[in-house]
């Protein structure tokens, strides 16, 4: 493959998924279908705790960000595990349908599960809206942004005087002059081609 960050072009928004218990930031989501109730899908990676929520619970919500999203949003739901912190005690929360969204957001979607397609490293869940308000009427963050501006928006402070290599899809620091072959991200799971040297 030459180059796969062309992947980083396809226009992918930035929301956070809850469900009953838990919830992460994901990008990779999709409207499927049109209608009044339409099909959302979306792509969550295995080993992350809100999958295995999602295979239990039949009620999921997307909670679209903003550009001017509180970046410890993303902090929280991003790079942390619900196994570690209670991550709804962190930022305010409102409940629709019994599941939690984020208040500092444009607003939400709330779907029931409908179906689950398994490939090696995501479950992709589909589900029908239910509901759905715009709480902000203001232009969404994009992944591309979020990608192109994370240092700034997470405020990325690496140790002087070290070589860093920064995971592209999530921030997590990995210090050495060289990144090992095999390395995979211990937060979100991406191979050694998604850091970048710093
Ligand atoms: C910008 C960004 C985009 C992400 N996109 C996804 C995604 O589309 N799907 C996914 O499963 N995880 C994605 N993640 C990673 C999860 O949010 C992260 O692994 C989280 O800590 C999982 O928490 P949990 O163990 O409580 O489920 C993304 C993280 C960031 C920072």
């Amino acid at each position: 493959m030459k180059n796969k960050k062309i992947t980083r072009k396809i226009t992918q928004g930035m929301y956070v998924l809850t469900t009953k218990n838990g919830g992460c930031i994901v990008d990779a989501v999709l409207q499927i279908s049109a209608g009044d109730n339409p099909l959302i899908a979306v792509a969550v990676m295995k080993k992350n705790y809100t999958n295995e929520l999602l295979k239990k619970h039949d009620t999921f919500a997307l909670s679209v960000l903003g550009m001017d999203v509180n970046p410890k949003i993303i902090e929280t739901f991003g790079f942390h595990s619900m196994k570690e912190i209670d991550k709804f005690k962190e930022v305010e929360i409102g409940e629709v349908e019994g599941i939690n969204i984020i208040k500092n957001s444009l607003g939400y979607m709330v779907c029931e599960k409908l179906d689950m397609i398994e490939n090696e490293t995501h479950t992709l869940f589909i589900g029908r809206m239910i509901e759905a308000d715009v709480l902000e009427d203001k232009e969404a963050m994009s992944y591309g942004y979020y990608q192109e501006h994370k240092e700034e928006l997470l405020k990325v402070v690496t140790e002087e005087g070290k070589t860093a290599w920064i995971c592209t899809v999530c921030g997590y620091i990995y210090y050495g002059e060289e990144i090992p072959k095999d390395f995979k991200c211990p937060t979100c799971g991406v191979d050694n081609s998604f850091f970048e040297r710093k």
